[in-house]
């Protein structure tokens, strides 16, 4: 066996122990929470059946180099940068929204790549983030009472009834706006738009009126340099020109994700092909819920939400339910337990994890536990408490010995007002100028950028 037989093998190895039978429907003997009801049962399969014949979103190779990528986070030799939208909208598969998204992703991971000395792995919440969970079923307006929006995949924002019927066909029109996205993502990247030597590509229009424009043109400028130093002395250096996109999205409507959960040539198992990287959410992590047994039988890398209702015991289970090998790369623990609560909770999980001994990776999403609503109704996330968690977050794995590995944000290229605070203070009053998110509130460019320094000085080379 050459050494690259023996890197394939142990990243294609069939799990010795006698699993529990999976199938990739065998979710459906499971309690299902958070899933839409469909009227029309026919309807419904014959949607599922075109689905099924339509091509995969990913390739099997990308998901298994994705979670090698991942498992080198769990060693501390990278950092994940996870970001996008709560709720992606059909409306916003568009040119300049994706083309902004990813710029702000180039310019965060640019930051974090010079500030922590550290390759940065990129991972969207794009392409495919069409499924929400909410916590109640209906929503009443003026007595008038209507099934919840769940997102563009099921039913539309509007407040009617028909814009709020669960309708099948939304899934064709999701896989369809999930591959524009992908096909032009993979578009910009190949075709020069990541290039370090350009990042003036990146530019955002009202980036110079930040007050931030000083210190990340001063650190781009200083990345040139070096670049420019090293291509002297090695000549042209390729890895400069491009960088790497996967995708992740909340794997909550399972019709939608078994169809495109599919076997491939030469490889053992099922993938899930919507996504390199689905995750369970906070609400379907029951340990014999339909969403836990859906996720234990594909191979993909898996995120699991863990919040302050978690139990010690619950973490573990579903440890051992969906890691049972302890593979490398397979679980990251996305916690999201707000600036209040991260001091209480996350030190309990991180002993919690410990006494397994398993490997994860630890991210934090300082947005969900952060979430408030004002008196006038609208959602909205104090950049404070968002600040807060995050640097908690670092605290707290140094003292225990554990390491973040990762941040997961709700962030937009837009320049929206739904966080209030950040550089430029964005107060209760400017909500109402640019707020757009169908569902819980973004960073907006400039703090997302912000936060992206905040990381580098918290824990950054030289920081102290
Ligand atoms: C989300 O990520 O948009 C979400 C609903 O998160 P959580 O499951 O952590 O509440
Ligand atoms: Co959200």
């Amino acid at each position: 066996m050459t050494p690259s037989d023996a890197v394939a093998s142990r990243t294609s190895l069939r799990p010795v122990r006698a699993a529990r039978p999976w199938s990739a429907d065998s979710w459906k003997t499971h309690p299902a929470a958070q899933l839409p009801h469909y009227d029309d049962a026919g309807e419904l399969q014959a949607t599922l059946d075109k689905l099924d014949k339509l091509p995969p979103l990913v390739t099997s190779w990308e998901i298994l180099a994705l979670k090698q990528l991942l498992a080198e986070a769990q060693e501390g030799k990278r950092f994940l940068l996870q970001g996008g939208d709560c709720a992606e909208t059909f409306a916003d598969c568009n040119n300049e929204v994706i083309a902004n998204r990813l710029k702000v992703l180039l310019q965060m991971s640019l930051v974090l790549v010079h500030g922590l000395r550290m390759p940065v792995l990129r991972v969207g919440r794009f392409a495919g983030q069409y499924a929400k969970p909410r916590s109640a079923d209906t929503e009443t307006i003026d007595g008038v009472t209507l099934p919840v929006y769940r997102g563009e995949l099921v039913n539309g924002p509007e407040f009617n009834a028909a814009a709020r019927r669960a309708d099948p066909q939304r899934m064709l029109r999701g896989h369809a706006r999930s591959a524009m996205t992908m096909n032009f993502v993979r578009a910009l990247v190949d075709g020069g738009f990541a290039d370090l030597h350009h990042p003036e590509y990146w530019n955002l229009a009202w980036v110079d009126r930040s007050p931030l424009a000083g210190e990340y043109h001063r650190m781009v400028d200083g990345i040139s340099g070096a670049m420019h130093f090293m291509e002297t002395l090695a000549g042209p250096i390729t890895t400069f020109q491009r960088a790497d996109f996967y995708t992740s999205h909340e794997a909550l409507l399972l019709p939608y994700e078994q169809t495109l959960t599919r076997q491939v040539p030469r490889q053992w198992g099922w993938f899930n092909l919507s996504t390199h990287f689905p995750w369970i959410g906070m609400r379907t992590a029951a340990l014999d819920g339909a969403h836990v047994e859906f996720c234990r039988g594909i191979r993909n890398p898996i995120g699991i939400k863990v919040g302050p209702s978690m139990h010690a015991s619950q973490l573990q289970e579903l440890i051992e339910i969906l890691n049972p090998e302890d593979e490398p790369g397979r679980l990251t623990l996305i916690h999201r337990m707000g600036a209040g609560g991260i001091g209480q909770h996350l030190p309990r999980l991180i002993d919690a994890v410990k006494a397994t001994g398993r490997r994860v990776l630890w991210v934090c999403d300082p947005m969900h536990g952060n979430t408030e609503k004002l008196g006038s109704g609208v959602k909205t996330r104090r950049f404070a408490n968002i600040r807060s968690e995050l640097e908690q977050a670092f605290d707290i794995h140094t003292a225990a010995g554990t390491r973040l590995g990762g941040v997961h944000l709700e962030l937009t290229g837009e320049d929206v007002t739904e966080c209030v605070g950040g550089a430029s203070g964005l107060s209760e009053a400017d909500l109402g100028r640019a707020y757009k998110s169908t569902v819980d509130p973004r960073l907006n460019y400039e703090q997302s950028l912000e936060l992206a320094m905040l990381i580098v000085r918290k824990q950054g080379f030289g920081a102290g």
